[in-house]
């Protein structure tokens, strides 16, 4: 363990860091002086934006694990290697997930690349970190699952099958969990303005749900007291409901 590591209280574990609702958690707490491992798919795009948020905050201890979701060996070998050595973090946030469209049209990979990015990948890695936490004496995951997995549309059925698997796991592991003073909260929003949502966006991007509202959230969980916990929340996007309602009326 090196110096930075015994200066700073608090450790933060992030996946999906690189872009959206994950990077936007990185910007939280490094502002909050947690020392960060950020994990994503793309080593490029992850190194760089850890160089930006070392910039801004020099102090902190900034690690990276480039890992691609979709190979369960090499998954399998980060657990068994860098993510049960990291120091145990204080927060998990467990953001990397893909999207994959129309639920009839989607081809059997994509089935199973949706199934392994969002659910058996993201369960291994909060399997271990579950019980890590736990003989640690406690800390806090957050897992992202989605509005997608209360509703039933053809548009977003393989994906939203996937998050409802995925919350259904963060909700058993709030249970499991309790014991050990680890909590547990999965958040469930509708569209947020991230690059997953940009390109078929059928709203302005301010009028959705922004990533600073994921981060008021976590916020908001967090300072609650230690006999208050939150399994899940589901976070409604306004426009969305306006127009399906209207559509429903017609
Ligand atoms: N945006 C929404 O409307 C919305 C709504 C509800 C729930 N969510 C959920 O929130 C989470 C974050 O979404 P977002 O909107 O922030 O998405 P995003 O902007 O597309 O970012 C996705 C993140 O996941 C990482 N990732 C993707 N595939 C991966 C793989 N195979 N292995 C490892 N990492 C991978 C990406 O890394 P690279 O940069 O390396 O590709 C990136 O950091 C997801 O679980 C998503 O399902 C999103």
């Amino acid at each position: 363990m090196t110096e930075k590591w015994e200066k700073t209280l608090k450790h933060a574990l992030i996946t999906g860091a690189s872009r959206g609702i994950g990077a936007a958690m990185v910007k939280h707490f490094a502002k909050l002086n947690y020392n960060l491992t950020l994990c994503a798919q793309n080593e490029k795009r992850l190194n760089d934006f850890s160089d930006v948020i070392q910039q801004y905050h020099p102090d902190a201890r900034i690690e990276t694990i480039a890992l691609d979701y979709n190979q369960p060996a090499a998954v399998d070998e980060a657990c068994s290697n860098q993510f049960s050595l990291m120091p145990v973090p204080d927060v998990f946030f467990a953001s990397a997930g893909v999207s994959v469209p129309d639920m009839l049209e989607t081809p059997s990979l994509s089935w199973q690349k949706v199934y392994q990015v969002n659910v058996l990948s993201t369960i291994a890695i909060c399997n271990l970190v579950s019980k890590r936490m736990a003989e640690a004496g406690g800390g806090h995951i957050f897992i992202m699952g989605s509005n997608s997995a209360y509703i039933h549309k053809g548009h977003s059925g393989a994906y939203g099958s996937s998050k409802a698997a995925i919350v259904h796991y963060a909700e058993t592991l709030f249970h499991l969990m309790l014991k050990d003073k680890v909590k547990v909260t999965c958040l469930c929003p509708g569209l947020v303005n991230t690059d997953m949502t940009r390109d078929d966006l059928p709203f302005d991007e301010e009028e959705v749900i922004q990533t600073k509202d994921l981060v008021d959230t976590v916020q908001w969980v967090m300072g609650l007291s230690p006999g208050a916990s939150i399994p899940s929340i589901r976070i409604q996007c306004t426009p969305l409901i306006v127009a399906r309602n209207e559509a429903s009326e017609q």
